[in-house]
């Protein structure tokens, strides 16, 4: 990895982490019902690269607007993300039972409190966006609306429809072409990465040119990022990953390696790796996020 884009995402992380982790679990304490509030923060508080949350303080920031004025929308885009990983582990699912380098939570807590953590974690996501006095009411309800379509079955549980309706199509030897895996791939990973970037936009007043571009961009770099997971998937370790490898061949996901082969599929990562940064380099500061669409293409877990 060049160094200067390694030294660019340390930095970020070291000034936007700080602005998230301490907010990530105040709403999540202290209520009636602490057995699933305690497997909530369990899962936040496991680790978590916290990509989709930087990306959407650093989109604000490409249109020169504060990373504070994106906090609610972080916040929101973890907690949805962290619901789908906890859905994602469960036996009718994926069936994992290491995540961020711990038992998952329905191994922590019993499939039914893993359940409603998911759910918790979901309706919370909407609650802190539609409370965030730092934004004026329109752009709460814009910021609603992204998400709610990126989440549900217009994006992200669509995607995983579709994922696994892919393993029942591998196993009775059914046929999919590139189209298809690009479908599951833009759904279940990419419409929440273009929300990262969109609400992010929506937080930072951007124009609607910028928010065009950081929308594009951010659909572009979720195609990379669940491209480059599924070859770490075929590559990596679970010591390095936090979670199980090699599952998804064991469970016949439709996947790029599995399409295209590995060198096929790291070059579909470049390219759409490349498609990002052309849509980001108009931003007014988009020198961040390249740098992390770099290192999103080249991370090792
Ligand atoms: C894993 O996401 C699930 C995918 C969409 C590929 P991350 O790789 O962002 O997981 P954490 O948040 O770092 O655990
Ligand atoms: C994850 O895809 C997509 C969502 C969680 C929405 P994967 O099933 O490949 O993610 P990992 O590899 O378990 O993290
Ligand atoms: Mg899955
Ligand atoms: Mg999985
Ligand atoms: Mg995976």
């Amino acid at each position: 990895m060049i160094h200067d884009a390694l030294s660019q995402v340390q930095a970020d992380l070291d000034r936007l982490l700080p602005i998230l982790e301490p907010n990530l679990t105040i709403a999540l304490r202290g209520g009636e019902a602490d057995r699933v509030g305690e497997a909530m923060r369990y899962s936040l508080q496991a680790g978590g690269k916290r990509v989709r949350p930087v990306l959407c303080m650093l989109a604000s920031e490409a249109v020169e607007a504060t990373a504070e004025k994106a906090r609610a929308c972080a916040l929101a885009l973890e907690y949805i993300h962290t619901y789908s990983l906890i859905h994602d582990d469960l036996p009718a699912m994926d069936d994992d039972d290491l995540r961020r380098g711990k038992p998952t939570c329905h191994v922590a807590f019993g499939e039914g409190q893993a359940i409603l953590a998911g759910d918790g974690l979901l309706t919370e996501a909407f609650q802190v966006l539609a409370g965030d006095i730092t934004l004026a009411p329109d752009q709460r309800i814009d910021a609603v609306q992204v998400l709610a379509e990126a989440a549900g079955w217009r994006g992200m549980v669509g995607g995983q429809s579709l994922d696994l309706e892919g393993e029942a199509l591998t196993r009775s030897g059914g046929s999919y072409d590139l189209d298809h895996l690009k479908r599951i791939h833009r759904l279940k990973t990419g419409a929440l990465l273009r929300a990262s970037l969109e609400l992010g936009a929506i937080a930072g007043g951007a124009t609607f040119k910028q928010r065009a571009n950081l929308r594009d961009a951010g659909s572009a770099l979720g195609l990379a990022f669940q491209i480059q997971d599924d070859i770490l998937d075929a590559t990596s370790t679970a010591e390095k990953m936090g979670k199980r490898v090699g599952k998804d061949e064991d469970k016949g996901k439709i996947t790029y390696p599995l399409l295209l082969g590995l060198e096929g599929a790291r070059q579909a990562l470049t390219e759409a790796t490349e498609r990002a940064n052309a849509l980001l380099q108009a931003l007014p500061n988009p020198r961040s996020l390249m740098a992390w669409a770099q290192y999103l293409a080249e991370r090792t877990a």
